[in-house]
This record gives structure tokens, sequence and C-alpha cells, in this order.
């Protein structure tokens, strides 16, 4: 039996939600009358230039949300705090890696925000054009992203981790028209080039009229005559006044490729006036924000979390939202802890693979610092393993601090299961409720309902506004993906179990979806890489269990005939993969093997290669092995399907 916490009473007095007599009152609001639940939020939360005629319009599996209505989430997160006590507050306040500090206040932040969305306009962009945002974590990433929401541009923000290879193949299947990035960022000490990614990638994209390039760390940057033009260069230009466009409720607002179970990222597409209403409510649900906070995700932009909970949700909800630019460990282990305790910041949310690398430092790093302004901390990501989750709650809270450990998907757009801080007794390792609106069920594999303890899949019964409404260009892959499979419902590629007093325990993905340091990745990503390698003839990619960052990539690979040497060629194959997708996907091992095991029908039996793994090195505390054996026997039970 693993401990209960109960909210602190002090915590509980002053939240938003203060019991779980409120949190159940809410959920049976949402429960009997959801659409009235969300109007009664959307209209509370929101600012909207024209009203609804109807909640939703639930053509199952395409949802509509606020039917009709006119909104803006750049107005909401900029114009309508800038005639309020807010006009001077900080929006986003910026630590570089190197040790600058940049503080934007909303009025400050609107007026840059403007400025560059000028500067498209201007170019001749337009609501319904598609911008790639590829860019470090600097101010002007969700300057760029507000500039494209404020003129209804879709943008795809692509994670500067990214290679080349992995930001061609995102163009060219949005068909994007600009690219907005800079010449590079800092990273441990050292600069990384952006643009020359960038150039690598533009020749072989026919529809990129404009590169804009913003000048973050001045090294040499060749610039394309024509093509490349530098942001500062543009913005000098630029006038303050673009007023934000009222956009339907239903416009497209963001493209974000994630992995799927093949080889191809799917543009997951997120739309307006559903996306930023439930977004925004959480922030005061789950993070129980108040004006006076300063709140911190230390997430990157380039992922959804980043996207819905360092630049949306916090902006919308008014809130200070510290941003870093760099490592954790540079200059040495407590930079986290030197930030927490330079702007005092009130609430942390972060990844369980961050908390088990700092673990693995020692507690004196944090027991340096005065962490004591902080009384709320979240986890996202992944599974956190009961031992970390003790460890932030004891070393970085000083077991004060209620812990949000937040399930949710980029599929989803925003949280939706999680503790409420003031409410929620906490079970370490437990994503605990769902939020009110959201109907989880854990079913077999005929789509029954399992009972309680038991393992099953995650599925979510009701549509909700912050939803996917397609992938890009493929509706019938959204159908088949998510929906074929127990129609009616959302499934979500996880298994799960429900306890004897209704908590939800996420057990990890059943799918060939690993979850590298909360990064997902297909194996089939990795296994396309390997296999345009000259030497590669075949290749079987699975996740295996790791210290620290959840799973690792583990690689089978035959060689095609020729005389190799194993441990050079394993050096290379990581180095291609890291080049080919990023190198946050370099695989951990690579084993070479002459053959590999199969179905009569010759698939790749993952789940065999996914066992040897596993068994052979399960490591500390990562997760418990039983566990994992779910995961296996399910995704047997889907291998055979
Ligand atoms: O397996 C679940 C895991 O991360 C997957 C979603 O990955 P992604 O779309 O990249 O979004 C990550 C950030 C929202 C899920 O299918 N996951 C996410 N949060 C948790 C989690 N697993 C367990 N507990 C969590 N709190």
């Amino acid at each position: 039996m693993s401990n209960v916490y109960p909210p602190p009473e002090e915590f509980a007095k002053k939240a938003h939600v203060p019991s779980m007599d409120a949190y159940r009152e809410l959920y049976r609001r949402a429960e009997q009358n959801p659409e009235a639940f969300w109007a009664e939020v959307a209209e509370r939360e929101i600012h909207w230039f024209e009203k609804w005629s109807k909640v939703l319009e639930w053509d199952a599996p395409f949802a509509k949300w606020f039917v009709g209505a006119k909104t803006n989430i750049s107005y909401n997160c900029l114009d309508r705090h800038i005639t309020t006590h807010r006009k001077n507050k900080v929006a986003i306040l910026w630590e570089g890696e190197p040790g600058e500090q940049r503080a934007l206040t909303y009025l400050e932040l609107h007026r840059l925000v403007c400025r560059f969305a000028n500067v498209l306009q201007s170019r001749g962009y337009k609501a319904g054009d598609r911008a790639i945002i590829y860019m470090p974590m600097i101010p002007e990433l969700p300057i760029a992203m507000l500039a494209c929401t404020r003129l209804g541009i879709i943008h795809s923000v692509v994670f500067g981790g990214f290679s080349a290879e992995a930001l061609k193949a995102r163009i060219q299947d949005l068909g994007a028209t600009v690219v907005i990035t800079a010449d590079g960022s800092y990273r441990r000490g050292k600069e990384v080039k952006l643009k020359a990614a960038v150039d690598e990638a533009v020749p072989e994209c026919p529809t990129i009229q404009d590169v804009i390039v913003y000048q973050r760390t001045g090294s040499d940057t060749p610039m394309q005559i024509g093509r490349d033009h530098w942001w500062h260069e543009l913005d000098a230009n630029a006038t303050e006044d673009c007023p934000a466009l009222p956009l339907d409720s239903e416009h497209p607002m963001f493209v974000l490729y994630t992995s799927g179970t093949t080889g191809k990222p799917k543009g997951i597409l997120h739309t307006t006036g559903g996306y930023i209403t439930q977004v925004t409510a959480g922030m005061k649900w789950i993070f129980d924000l108040r004006d006076e906070d300063t709140y911190w995700c230390s997430a990157d932009i380039g992922w959804i979390t980043g996207h819905s909970y360092i630049v949306y949700g916090p902006l919308s909800a008014g809130t200070t939202s510290v941003m870093y630019e760099g490592s954790l460990d540079f200059p040495q282990f407590d930079r986290w802890w030197r930030i927490v305790e330079k702007y005092r910041v009130n609430v942390m949310y972060t990844s369980p693979t961050a908390i088990r690398a700092l673990i693995r430092q020692g507690e004196h790093w944090p027991n340096a610092h005065d962490l004591s302004s902080l009384r709320l901390l979240g986890s996202v990501g992944e599974p956190i393993n009961p031992a970390a989750w003790e460890w932030y709650h004891t070393v970085i809270g000083k077991s004060r601090c209620p812990i949000v450990d937040t399930w949710w998907q980029t599929e989803n757009g925003s949280i939706l299961i999680t503790p409420l801080p003031g409410a929620t007794p906490l079970k370490p390792g437990s994503a605990t409720f769902p939020i009110p609106g959201i109907i989880p069920d854990i079913v077999d594999f005929n789509g029954n309902p399992v009972g309680p303890d038991r393992e099953g899949y995650l599925i979510m019964r009701r549509p909700w506004p912050s939803m996917a409404r397609t992938i890009w260009g493929d509706p019938e892959r959204f159908k088949e993906q998510y929906w074929n499979k127990f129609p009616g419902s959302y499934f979500t590629g996880d298994a799960a179990r429900r306890d004897a007093d209704g908590y939800f325990w996420v057990l990890g993905r059943v799918d060939d979806v690993m979850n590298v340091s909360g990064h997902r990745l297909s194996t089939m990503e990795v296994e396309s890489a390997l296999v345009r390698h000259p030497a590669v003839a075949e290749a079987a990619v699975v996740g295996k269990p790791h210290e620290i960052t959840g799973q690792a990539v583990c690689c089978f690979v035959t060689l095609k005939r020729g005389e190799w040497n194993h441990d050079e060629l394993g050096k290379e194959l990581r180095q291609w993969v890291a080049k080919e997708i990023g190198g946050f996907a370099r695989p951990e091992e690579i084993r070479f093997s002459d053959a590999l095991p199969k179905t009569r029908s010759g698939k790749i039996m993952r789940r065999l290669l996914r066992e040897i793994v596993t068994t052979n090195t399960v490591a500390g505390d990562v997760t418990t092995l039983e566990d994992m054996s779910v995961v296996t026997r399910l995704a047997a039970q889907q291998d055979e399907d």
C-alpha cells in the first residue's frame, strides 16, 4: 500500500477547488450537462467577439465547439490584460543560459507581438497560411506564436532538437510558406546552430517564400538574399498597430507533429475556442493560480506541454510565466534551484525524467538554496515512479507542497487526468481523477469495462473542448488511429488500471510508441532511419527501461553482407539516427543480430524483443516489472489483432 497525502489544510483553505466535495460537485454538474458546463466555463474565462449558436456539434469523431463564435487567442493572452491591473505585470520572466534576464510585461509583450504580426502581415501572410517556427527557448518564440494566432496564421513549432531531415518533412507535410528561426541558441555553454538546419531543409521545400531569422547568438550566419531576412531589420519598419482578428472558434490554430505507430509523424491539429477555454480553465483548477504567483513550467515550447502550459494557458490566465533557455546542469546541477530561489517561484511543473536526473546528483544541490517560495509542484510526460515522487515531495517541496501528476497527450490539448491540489488526497504514482467534463474508462480488448484493479485500455467516452480535431491532411488516419478500435470512444494508446478507490494508474503505452525523457518517439520512425543506412538490412526498435529517461531506444539490427566492425558501426548508427531525427532520438544501444523474430506473416515481433530488453536490464525503481508485463501482454493482444 502506498502512502496517501491529503491536501495540506492551509493550501486547501485558499484553493480554487477547496475539497473533494467541491470537486465532486463540479464533476457531477459537468457529467450531467457537459454543454451547459463548458458554456459557463467559456463565458467566464474567455473574451468572445461573438457568442456561439451551439456549444457542441459532434459528428463523431469530428467535433466543433462553440459553433459560430468568434474569438482570438492572442487577444485573450494579451489585449484583455492591458486594460487591467495586469498592464505592467510581468508576463514572461526569461533567463538565458549564459545568465541574461528579460522581464516582459503584458504591455511590452503586446507591443512586440503587434510589431511582429505587422511584419508577417506586411509580407503578405494571412489567416490560413502556415508558418513553421524553429526557434530556441527565447521570448521571440512565444512572440512569433502569438503573432501568428493574432492573424489566424496556423503555426507549427518544431522542437529545436529536431534535425534538418525532420524539419523538412514537417515543412513539406504542412505546405508552409514561411520559416521563423534564429541563428542559434546556448546549450551547456555551447552554441547550437539552428539556421544551418533550415538552410539544409529549405531547398527541398518549394512552398517556402521567406525565412525570418532572429539574432540570438550573433555568430556568423550566411543569409540567402531574397529568401532570408533578419528579424530586427524587418522589425525596424513595423508598426504597432495590428489588431487581433476575430476568428471562428473552429479556426485551425496550430499543428504539432507527434510520433504515431508508423514512420510518418502525425500533424495533430488544434483549433481556437475550445482549446483556449479548456487550457485556461485548467490553470485555476489544476495549478490553483493566483495573480501574485510566479509559475514555471520547465518544458520546451516545442512540445505540447510548452504550448499549453508555458505560452497559452499561463498568458491567457494573466500569469507571470518563467522561461529558461538552457540545460538544467549548466554551469552546475543547481541551476534550476537558483532560478526558483532568485525569482521566488511558487508553482513548478516538470517531468519525471528531470526529477530522476536531479536525484542522481544528490540532495546537496537543492538543499543549498531557499526553496520556501514553492507551494505547488507538477509532473508530466510519463508515469512518475513512487520513489521519484517521494523525493520531489520531500526534498523539493519540503513535504509542504502538493504534487499534481498530470496525465494528458498532444492530442488532448490540455490536462485530462490529474489531482486538484486543494481537493485530492494524493497517492504517489497515480494521476488520480479526471477533471470535470472528462469521462475516462478502462476497457478490455472487446471494449467492455474492466473492474477495479484490473488492467485495460484507457479510453475517453465523451468529446472535450481542447481535443484534437484531426490529423493534418489525413482525416482517415485520425479515425483509424483513435476512434475505430472502440467505436464512439477515443483510444489513448495507454494501458491503465483503476484501484478500489477509483484512482487512475496509467501504466504506459500499448502501441509501438516509446517515451524517452517524456518525448514521444515511434519505433518505426527510428527503424526507417536505420534502414536508410547502407549497411543495414533490417531493424527492429523497442523501448527499454532506463533509470533516468524512463525508456531508452534499443535497436536490433541485421546487416547486409560484408565485413563490419560492430563497435565502429554501432557508434556510426547511433550518430546516424541522431542526424536523421534529432539528438534526443539517439539510440542507447545497438545490438547486431543474424535474424529478427517474426510472425508467420512476417511481422517483426517487437513484443519479444521488448521482453528481452526488459527482463535483461530492469534498472532501479523506474517502473515495476509487473507494470511492464501488463503493457507487454496488452501489446501482445494488439500484435495478434
Ligand atoms: O503514455 C502517456 C505519457 O505520455 C503520452 C503522451 O505523450 P505526448 O503526446 O508526447 O505528451 C506528453 C505531455 C503531455 C501518454 O500517452 N504520459 C503523459 N503524462 C503522463 C503519462 N504517463 C503517465 N503519467 C503521466 N502523468
